[in-house]
């Protein structure tokens, strides 16, 4: 099958506004992915198309983008996944700044993630080898703990979009992963960190965060279980 690419493209040293550019490859498989895609317009049309990519198995979360007006990433959706009648539109992330083309400046995002202290508090020395949990233990955190970073659905959520300060829904996500986690002795802190003016209740449960997550994690689930451990621990 052939496709149309129409990839939003904007280098800051050259462009005034973001503008659209239209590439067509031809005889592709159903089985051909976006970031497939990509590569081959940067190797063979384009050299100067620019976007993220690392491990091209859903591991990183690198190459998320927005694909036909959802924040997917590009290695995880293949050509039969999209009408291939139309233009493919790709975007980068929405309402994150533009370095250049697909790339997005991520810096605010992981700052929003550092202050929830993403990590195990713990008042115990080190093991010799790690900090072992029951198999009932872990699954309590077994679907937080499979989030990847992307940012596909703190940049869909319209919180985010009215104020560029909400900590969003991948910052609530993680937190969670460490207040359930039995081995952590401060649950409060991770907790004091969302429970602030720009954090857990500006979420009105609008469920982008969920339709868009790449690892099918269910995001709201998880701030609701936030939500009601703040009112809890208060009471
Ligand atoms: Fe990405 Fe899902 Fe994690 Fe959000 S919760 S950052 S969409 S993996
Ligand atoms: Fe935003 Fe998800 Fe809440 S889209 S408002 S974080 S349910
Ligand atoms: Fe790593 Fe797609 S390239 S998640």
């Amino acid at each position: 099958m052939n496709a149309t690419f129409k990839i939003l493209r904007y280098d800051p040293d050259i462009d005034t506004r973001p503008h659209f550019k239209e590439y067509v490859l031809e005889a592709l498989d159903p089985t051909y992915r976006i970031l497939d895609a990509l590569l081959d317009i940067k190797g063979k049309l384009d050299g100067t198309l620019t976007f993220w990519r690392v491990c091209g198995h859903g591991v990183c979360g690198s190459d998320a983008m927005q694909i036909n007006g959802m924040n997917r990433l590009a290695c995880q959706v293949l050509l039969q996944h999209v009408d291939t009648e139309k233009p493919i539109i790709i975007e980068p992330l929405p309402y994150l700044p533009i370095i250049k083309d697909l790339v997005v400046d991520m810096s605010a995002f992981f700052e929003k993630y550092e202050m929830l202290k993403p990590y195990v508090i713990t008042d115990e020395a080190p093991p010799a080898l790690e900090r072992l949990q029951s198999p009932c233990d872990a699954e309590l955190i077994m679907e937080s703990s499979k989030c990847i970073l992307c940012g596909c659905c703190t940049a869909s959520c319209p919180s985010l979009w009215s104020n560029e300060n909400y900590l969003g829904p991948a910052a609530f996500v993680q937190a969670y992963r460490f207040v359930f986690d039995t081995r952590d002795v401060a649950p409060e802190v991770h907790l004091a960190a969302v429970d602030s003016a720009y954090g857990i209740w500006r979420c009105h449960t609008i469920f982008n965060c969920v339709e868009c997550c790449p690892k099918d994690i269910n995001v709201t689930w998880h701030i609701s279980q936030l939500k009601k451990r703040l009112v809890t621990d208060t009471m």
